[in-house]
């Protein structure tokens, strides 16, 4: 909490106002800053206890600005299991983001479909997720004051949230896929054995982050939309994946995440 407290107060004394929405911005998704009015941009660097990002796709800041006539906050860059943090680093900028006020938490990522009907550049709402050894970022010491011991995660992804996308992405004519989320640690990208298994699980895609945040705010009572661009296809067709052709596919589907952020940030 003191940690928490510390970054809260420090962005506060910066920027006052209190943003209903927060964002974060998977690899390659970070051109949505530019749909954001933004009135102060602080970088991870200067917020006391925040860990710097160090992977490429990821620049480090904290946007406070505008979106649909609505104050928001978007993380550019997020922190991940392989860039050797600890679970509790992880997982803090969302705890402050709910101490700063948020309502809401809007997530992205890049992920690889393992359902062989998704093709690049698909959006897919994540109704579910399997943690596959991303270790649970609630190990530990839990301090009641932010959430209970034993959080349910029965609906971890808000069902009117996704049905609100739904409805956004049918009235602009965006495709949008639904499934489950697995999260491994990476960096490698899996095996074709790996991808398999995860088809085998039952699950449409798979990436290296998001799930340890959704715990973190399902703890804190914070209701979660997470939407997955599909960046690779794990099983079917040819499977070497390259990083700059994640970042690639997931900023020429950015748009279509774009249109889906906005509007429901709008109804919100
Ligand atoms: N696997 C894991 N993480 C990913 C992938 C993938 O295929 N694509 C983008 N992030």
């Amino acid at each position: 909490m003191e940690k928490i407290n510390e970054a809260v107060k420090y962005i506060q004394s910066i920027y006052s106002e209190i943003p209903a929405v927060g964002i974060v911005l998977g690899s390659g998704l970070g051109s949505f800053a530019n749909e954001i009015k933004i009135e102060k941009e602080i970088s991870y660097g200067d917020i006391p206890n925040f860990p710097v990002s160090t992977v490429k796709g990821h620049s480090g800041k904290m946007i406070f600005g505008e979106l649909s006539g609505k104050k928001v906050v978007a993380m550019a860059g997020r922190f991940h299991y392989y860039e050797g943090y600890n679970t509790e680093d992880i997982i803090l900028p969302i705890r402050v983001l709910k101490y700063l006020g948020i309502k809401t938490l809007l997530l992205s990522n890049a992920a690889g479909a393992t359902n062989k009907t998704f093709t690049v550049g698909d959006l897919m709402i994540i109704n579910d997720h399997i943690s596959l050894l991303t270790p649970n970022p609630l190990i530990g010491k839990n301090d009641e004051s932010i959430g209970p011991r034993f959080p349910d995660m029965s609906e971890p992804y808000k069902k009117d949230l996704i049905n609100k996308a739904k409805e956004i992405a049918l009235k602009n004519s965006i495709d949008v896929k639904e499934g489950i989320y697995v999260s491994v640690t990476g960096p490698t990208f899996e095996t074709k054995a790996e991808y398999h298994m995860i088809h085998v699980l039952g699950a449409d895609a798979v990436g290296m982050s998001t799930v340890q945040e959704v715990i973190a705010a399902v703890h804190m009572g914070l209701p979660v939309l997470a939407i997955s661009v599909i960046t690779d296809l794990g099983i079917g067709e040819e499977n070497i994946i390259t990083h700059e052709e994640v970042l690639q596919a997931a900023n020429d589907a950015e748009p279509k995440l774009a249109c889906i952020f906005k509007e429901l940030v709008a109804q919100l």
